[in-house]
């Protein structure tokens, strides 16, 4: 149940300036010296929407790639102030796109308006890293699998391309907490989402997913033995070039 390549994803929320490709320049260089694992590993930063176009134009690197954080469901222009499109971030040189995080969930977005967000991403062919996870609450009830199950049903529709779609598990009360689920439990909820995508796509295909909540240099060589991750969605480490770089460094050690 796993996949071959390693994702290393950072969701840099709304940090960072132009100064910040520095940032991005020595992740790069990291990425050249480590010969041994770079055809392994897919690096991905998404960055706020002010730097996609800067960055894309500036970082001409195959290990690295650009993505956005959100968009707006509706597909083509109009009247909708202050949003932005999955078409303008496809052509300010995003790759990936990050929709259904929690924090925009906890502004308004739903269910069913990050199934349109999907939607409207896949057509401008944006690669979808889909954000799902319970409450602290919700843990607690048992609720844990019925709340992704229900998240998964209701965001990803049957037509959608699934090879286009990453699934990021991030419990929201691992977010920015220090806390991580125990090896027990993320091997549990991992085969979980893995079987819940083969039920509902009545598909042999094995779908990506990755783990975010508080990952960290010294967590991950926890998180490295569980072979179901197939990689890490990152927040604050992500804006530290060092902390990002030690903990690629510190899942292969
Ligand atoms: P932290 O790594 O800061 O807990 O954030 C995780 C996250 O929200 C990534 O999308």
């Amino acid at each position: 149940m796993t996949n071959k390549l390693k994702y290393f994803i950072g969701n840099w929320k709304m940090y960072g300036d132009f100064s910040s490709l520095k940032i991005i320049h020595q992740i790069q260089h990291f990425c050249i010296g480590f010969k041994k694992y770079n055809k392994k590993n897919k690096i991905i930063l998404c960055v706020p929407n002010t730097l996609i176009y800067f960055y894309a134009t500036k970082i001409k690197s195959k290990f690295i790639s650009i993505g956005a954080q959100n968009c707006h469901h509706h597909q083509s222009n109009g009247p909708f102030t202050g949003s932005v499109s999955a078409s303008m971030l496809k052509k300010s040189g995003a790759k990936y796109i990050i929709l259904g995080h929690s924090e925009n969930r906890s502004e308004g977005d739903t269910n069913q308006s990050i199934k349109r967000k999907i939607g409207s991403a896949l057509s401008q062919k944006l690669i979808i890293i889909f954000c799902i996870g319970e409450t602290f609450n919700e843990k607690k009830e048992g609720k844990t699998f019925s709340v992704l199950r229900k998240q998964i049903r209701s965001s990803i529709d049957k037509k959608y391309n699934l090879n286009k779609i990453i699934i990021a598990y991030e419990p929201l009360w691992s977010i920015g907490t220090g806390k991580i689920p125990k090896v027990k439990e993320l091997k549990k909820i991992f085969k979980f989402i893995k079987n819940e995508i083969k039920k509902i796509f009545k598909t042999r295909y094995l779908p990506i997913v990755l783990y975010g909540g508080s990952v960290n240099q010294n967590n991950i060589r926890m998180l490295s033995t569980i072979s179901e991750i197939d990689g890490f969605l990152i927040g604050g480490a992500s804006k530290s070039s060092k902390k990002f770089i030690d903990i690629i460094k510190n899942y292969y050690k």
